[in-house]
């Protein structure tokens, strides 16, 4: 069995806030075990917890209750400095915008996570050129982040994050902001070093190519993981292929699609429980009434039109159940 590089034990996130809407709990008691070399991908919609559990897996946020390991330590346990030079080591980021430093041109940018490990200066720069070139972007070498298109900047920012050759690649939406060919290119650059290089990957994604490239996919609802999916998970229809998660406090979250179909909120008995098989047996809650998706976002008022979408196509939200008027 590898060795997990990365590992959360009821991993949870509250964001403490005193206006009205109170606290926000982002992500509700997470267990992870990613082993050395593999890929997977996060899915889930908008607003599930996603960005907040990639900072807090690379120590940029404190968890607010749960472990995070990095290559076997603990983080949660670490100093201050400690920290600092475990992720200068292992890990890399790469966010969907706002990757680099503005007053620094392309090539320093990419250069300074090598500075900062003590890296030669003359060397770092050359170092960069070479990686600036893998990601065809040398030509620009010298032009701010602000002179250079959102694709650009994201070609930097992974030639930034690939630059000290990290164990493990953190990346939320690393394509996001790319073209179709761009987005191509930085997939294979990926794969490479996935497969040639055995680099660690965690992404978050809604693109069906970058889901398809990771072992397997968690799907993140509401601060939980509700799913697994194998490779080649179609992103926009998680149904398929899908294995539900009970997690350590055997709480199972039902994906909305599976809610509706066994007739939503409710009581139901436990049959079969000592076989390997469970099966649920029952019926909704009369005073829920019955529950179906929603026909319209109710952020932005998308209209769904008789489809089983799960997210909204126009602003990403989750859709949401409501009761069915008699
Ligand atoms: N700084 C913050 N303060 C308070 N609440 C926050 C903050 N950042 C995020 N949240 C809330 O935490 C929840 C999870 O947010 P997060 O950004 O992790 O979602 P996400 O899955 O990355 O969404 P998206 O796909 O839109 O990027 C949301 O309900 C969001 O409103
Ligand atoms: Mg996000």
């Amino acid at each position: 069995m590898k060795e997990s590089i990365l590992k959360t034990d009821g991993l949870y996130h509250v964001y403490e806030s005193k206006a009205e809407d109170g606290n926000v709990v982002a992500l509700r008691g997470l267990h992870l075990d990613m082993k050395e070399g593999e890929a997977i991908a996060v899915v889930g919609p908008s607003g599930s917890g996603k960005s907040t559990l990639m900072k807090c897996l690379g120590g940029l946020m404190k968890a607010s209750a749960g472990s995070v390991s990095l290559a076997g330590k603990n983080m949660t346990r670490l100093t201050g400095q400690e920290l600092v030079e475990l992720r200068q080591k292992t890990v890399a980021f790469i966010f969907q915008e706002g990757n680099l430093l503005p007053n620094m041109n392309a090539r320093d940018n990419v250069a300074q996570p090598l500075r900062h490990q003590g890296v030669a200066s003359r060397k770092a720069l050359k170092l960069a050129d070479a990686m600036l070139d893998q990601l065809g972007m040398v030509h620009r070498a010298h032009a701010l982040p602000m002179m250079l298109s959102g694709g650009e900047q994201q070609r930097v920012a992974i030639a930034r994050a690939l630059i000290t050759k990290p164990r493990l690649i953190l990346a939320d939406e690393p394509t996001g902001a790319l073209d179709p060919v761009t987005s191509r290119e930085v997939l294979a650059l990926f794969k490479d070093l996935h497969e040639n290089s055995g680099v660690s990957f965690l992404i978050v994604t809604h693109s069906k190519e970058v889901a398809a490239f990771a072992n397997r996919s968690l799907e993140l609802r509401d601060g939980r993981f509700v799913a697994e999916h194998g490779a080649n998970v179609d992103v926009e229809d998680l149904g398929k292929d899908r294995e539900l998660i009970i997690d350590e406090t055997g709480t199972v979250t039902l994906p909305p699609d599976l809610l509706v179909r066994i007739g939503g909120a409710g009581r139901y008995t436990v049959g079969n429980a000592d076989s390997g098989y469970l099966s649920l047996q029952g019926e909704a809650v009369e005073a829920m009434g019955k529950m179906e998706l929603a026909s319209a976002c109710p952020a932005c008022k998308h209209a769904y039109d008789g489809t089983e979408e799960q997210l909204c196509p126009s602003c990403g939200s989750s859709r949401p159940m409501v009761e069915v008027k008699e």
